[in-house]
């Protein structure tokens, strides 16, 4: 009997042809940034990692320092082919299993590498790119299909706000009309596929862009009245949620209910400029403490409590490099030295400098009490024995 059913599984997976892989499956994760001259090898962000149990990163590229040093890590890694061969790529088939032959292949499976992002946030820039994306998707698929990968790397593509006309309330979000020539028939493969629908969702930017109408502590996820959905009823006391939920909504209405939405980027800035209200070290403390947390619940949301809520933080590191406002240097959970940028509970490589000085004297606090606690713990047990 168990066997039989064992050899009709088998037989499914073998003429279904597609097993359906997924990257992420933490529900916590880390972009792990690099545009910086003085950030830690990737030996050392491989400590950090480890000591703080990150086990899930994205990249923007597929640096062979950084998937060597992960090699044994048992850590997930999803590695993006960049915007710039997106172009080619589209045209090109060979383009892409050339890619992953030189990039991914030498490194596996010793590094595991569960996913590729085709670009990053390629719809709502110029047209060109735009109408490559499907293009490409598909030519990276098919070369994995090839290389007999696709079974263990998952193809997708993360995608800005901007492919939105409305995201509030959450049963308003609706796609823009414009995306559709784009979005349909990525949805359409990604359904055929498997893969889940990547976010970049930032209750920071929303916050930046209109501080006056947002409350801040429902974008931190701090206590507040929340908003009621007046369509669905359904309450939302933090933003994270509602974001992902207008992403459910807006899938819904071009009829896919069932697809994934993962969140492929969020965060907050520890600094910004005079016009980018809410960069602080201690809003950047409250949101990333608080995002840990929810994430950790693995819980779904109020529009679909069924799926899971997943993210990847942005970043791991302030990257120097980075152009644009201040808060673009400024995402990072830990400094370019590797010490923490503010104190969410993680361990920096090197201890902290003189401004979070305060939070890490608490953080000392909370550990000595633990220890006192543990301590009696153990006495107590052996005392019963
Ligand atoms: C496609 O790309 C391959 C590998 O880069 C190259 O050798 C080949 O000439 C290209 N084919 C066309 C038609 O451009
Ligand atoms: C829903 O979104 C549209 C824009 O697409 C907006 O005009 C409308 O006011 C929104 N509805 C509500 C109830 O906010």
């Amino acid at each position: 009997m168990a066997n039989s059913s064992f050899i009709c599984l088998l037989f499914i997976l073998l003429f279904n042809g597609s097993i359906v892989v997924h990257a992420f499956t933490g529900t916590y994760g880390v972009n792990y940034g690099k545009i910086s001259d003085n950030i830690p090898s990737p030996e050392d962000v491989l400590k950090l990692l480890r000591s703080n149990k990150i086990k899930n990163i994205r990249i923007y590229d597929a640096d062979h320092r950084v998937l060597r040093a992960f090699s044994g890590s048992g850590i997930e890694i999803s590695v993006c082919l960049p915007n710039e061969l997106l172009i080619d790529a589209s045209r090109n088939g060979s383009i892409a299993l050339e890619w992953i032959k030189l990039n991914l292949q030498p490194f596996l499976p010793d590094t595991s590498i569960s996913g590729i992002a085709v670009g990053n946030e390629i719809l709502g820039g110029d047209i060109a790119i735009s109408e490559a994306l499907v293009p490409a998707v598909k030519s990276v698929y098919r070369a994995l299909r090839r290389l007999r990968l696709s079974d263990t790397i998952e193809v997708s593509t993360p995608h800005s706000e901007a492919i939105f006309s409305s995201t509030y309330p959450p049963s308003n979000g609706t796609f823009k009309e414009s995306m559709m020539p784009y979005l349909g028939p990525l949805l359409h493969f990604f359904n055929r596929v498997g893969s889940p629908f990547y976010i970049n969702a930032y209750p920071f930017l929303a916050y930046k862009f209109d501080p006056s109408h947002i409350d801040i502590n429902y974008a931190l996820f701090q206590p507040n009245k929340g908003i009621v959905d007046p369509k669905t009823n359904l309450h939302y006391d933090n933003m994270f949620d509602a974001m992902v939920d207008a992403t459910y909504v807006a899938l819904e209405k071009v009829g896919y209910k069932k697809m994934p939405v993962i969140v492929s980027e969020t965060g907050w800035a520890s600094k910004g400029d005079d016009s980018e209200p809410g960069a602080t070290p201690k809003n950047a403390r409250t949101y990333n403490f608080n995002l840990h947390k929810r994430l950790m619940l693995k819980k779904g949301t109020p529009y679909r409590p069924k799926m899971v809520a997943k993210g990847y933080v942005f970043a791991l590191f302030n990257e120097n490099l980075k152009p644009g406002p201040t808060s673009e240097r400024n995402f990072g959970l830990f400094k370019a030295d590797g010490s923490i940028a503010y104190d969410m509970g993680f361990k920096g490589l090197v201890p902290s400098s003189a401004s979070s000085k305060d939070f890490v004297l608490r953080g000392q606090f909370w550990n000595f009490q633990f220890l006192t606690m543990v301590a009696c713990a153990t006495i107590l047990i052996l005392f019963i024995e």
